[in-house]
């Protein structure tokens, strides 16, 4: 008898533009696996019971993504120490029938630098603009790789400040907060710019004046469309080295798809292209 078919989601709200179906789609056909990822759009007051509902419906794990992620981390029965420490759960699956869940995006970013400027974790000053949920992973993994000083800078500076509070007890880097105003301040001692928050996801924004960065520094979005984030391009056109953000998505993925399907699938520059495809033409 044929294997029984593996089913996986995506869970958001809205979830129309989710890239997910078309990446683990693509593995799922590249490893000729009988199994589904499919999209669920569960709004807030459903989310629970969705995910209460999971075995039942004959799912064996999925993604979590915008605006669940802080609710799934409530509800999961077990979590790993990334999950915990960054405050959100992205990924979820079934284990002797208990709910566990973990969250891929801080490894994600790691493995997109690492290969796009293999390296980037000897530098010494990474600089953090955001201090919301997606800066929570970024900070995580710049701890797990051992970057010794990280500067945060928020717009809300008591949020910058309660995320390094919250991390820097439980970690050998040392960390700065500073005000937005003082951005350019940071900037000259950053061998890494990450930027986290919202502002790359609107194209007509002015991206920060980037010339107090020394000519090495590295400058990263975790906002992957456009893929050339008004940062991006300011980074390109000042000569400095840029990641851009899909690589990060790509990645977080891989985790999941292993555990649903038994299978690790790899990130390759097909996936890549696919993804960008889509993207232009959803856009
Ligand atoms: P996410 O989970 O994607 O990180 P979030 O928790 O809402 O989303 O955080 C968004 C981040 O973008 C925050 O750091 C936010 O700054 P505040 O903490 O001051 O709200 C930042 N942000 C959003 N719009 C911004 C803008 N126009 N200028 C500067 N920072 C902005």
């Amino acid at each position: 008898m044929a294997d029984p078919s593996r089913r996986a989601f995506v869970c958001g709200h809205p979830i129309d533009h989710s890239m997910s179906p078309a990446i683990h789609g693509y593995w799922i056909s590249q490893h000729g696996l009988n199994a589904t990822y499919e999209k669920k759009d569960i709004r807030p007051e459903d989310f629970r019971g969705f995910l209460e509902g999971l075995s039942d419906a004959g799912f064996s794990g999925g993604n979590i993504t915008i605006p669940h992620k802080e609710a799934a981390f409530r509800i999961v029965g077990s979590m790993d120490d990334a999950a915990r420490k960054i405050g959100a759960v992205n990924t979820v699956w079934l284990e002797n029938n208990v709910l566990c869940g973990t969250n891929t995006d801080w490894s994600g970013f790691a493995a997109n630098l690492d290969d796009y400027a293999p390296g980037w974790d000897s530098c010494d000053v990474a600089v953090v603009m955001g201090a919301g949920g997606a800066a929570r992973g970024v900070i995580f993994a710049l701890i797990d790789r051992g970057v010794s000083k990280i500067r945060i800078v928020n717009r809300t500076r008591s949020r910058a400040e309660r995320l390094a509070s919250d991390f820097s007890s439980s970690s050998a880097s040392k960390f700065l907060v500073d005000d937005w105003a003082e951005l350019q301040n940071a900037l000259q001692a950053a061998d890494l710019l990450i930027n986290t928050t919202s502002l790359g996801l609107e194209e007509k924004e002015n991206a920060p004046d980037l010339s107090g960065l020394p000519s090495s520094a590295i400058v990263t979005d975790i906002v992957y469309s456009p893929l050339q984030t008004p940062l991006l391009e300011a980074a390109n056109k000042a000569g400095l080295k840029t990641v851009d953000g899909l690589g990060m998505l790509l990645h977080q993925a891989v985790p999941g798809f292993e555990k649903w399907f038994g299978v690790r699938p790899r990130v390759t520059a097909q996936l890549r292209n696919m993804v960008i495809e889509k993207m232009d033409t959803a856009s």
